[in-house]
């Protein structure tokens, strides 16, 4: 698979998880080397990606996806950025199973919103904890919390 076409299966999963889903442009500017990817296909199965600045990604063109993560190697800590599933896919385990393989990343940060109660059961249940709080961080009006797995 190309990356282009790797960036149009991630665009796909954005429009139908987010309300405000991250464009083609976005996801190509945050697939710089520091990133980390993680996708499931139709089956809920890890799919392993290697290279992901060659245009030789040793993902089947033909694979059809359910979800995905996207993390950001840091020298302290990884941070997750996006993890999606589609919602014909959802509660299966399949977000579960992406939270596995970033734990293979060490220590790993996030953001999350109080007005988001599934993403946050699904944190808590991989053993994230929180470590702070932002007021009124969203646009929502919404608290940030930021979670941590050592
Ligand atoms: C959050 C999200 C990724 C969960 O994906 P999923 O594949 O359905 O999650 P899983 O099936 O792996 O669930 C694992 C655990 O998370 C929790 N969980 C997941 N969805 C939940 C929901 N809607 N309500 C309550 N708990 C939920 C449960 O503890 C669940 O375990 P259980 O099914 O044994 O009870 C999915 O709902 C999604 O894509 N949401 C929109 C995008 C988003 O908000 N992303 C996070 C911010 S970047």
């Amino acid at each position: 698979m190309d990356k282009s076409r790797l960036i149009g299966l991630l665009e796909r999963v954005e429009r139908s998880a987010f309300e405000i889903p991250w464009t083609y442009e976005m996801l190509d500017g945050s697939l710089d080397e520091t990133a980390r990817i993680g996708l499931t296909d139709v089956q809920g199965r890890l799919l392993e990606i290697k290279n992901l600045n060659d245009s030789t990604l040793s993902v089947d063109s033909e694979v059809d996806i359910s979800g995905f993560y996207l993390a950001r190697l840091g020298l302290e800590y990884t941070e997750l950025l996006r993890i999606a599933i589609r919602p014909e896919f959802r509660r299966r385990g399949i977000a579960r199973t992406l939270m596995s393989d970033l734990a293979g990343y060490g220590r790993v940060l996030l953001e999350v919103s109080t007005n988001n109660p599934a993403a946050r059961a699904l944190y808590e249940s991989a053993g994230y904890t929180t470590i702070a709080r932002r007021k009124s961080y969203y646009s929502d009006g919404s608290d940030c919390i930021v979670m941590e797995k050592p």
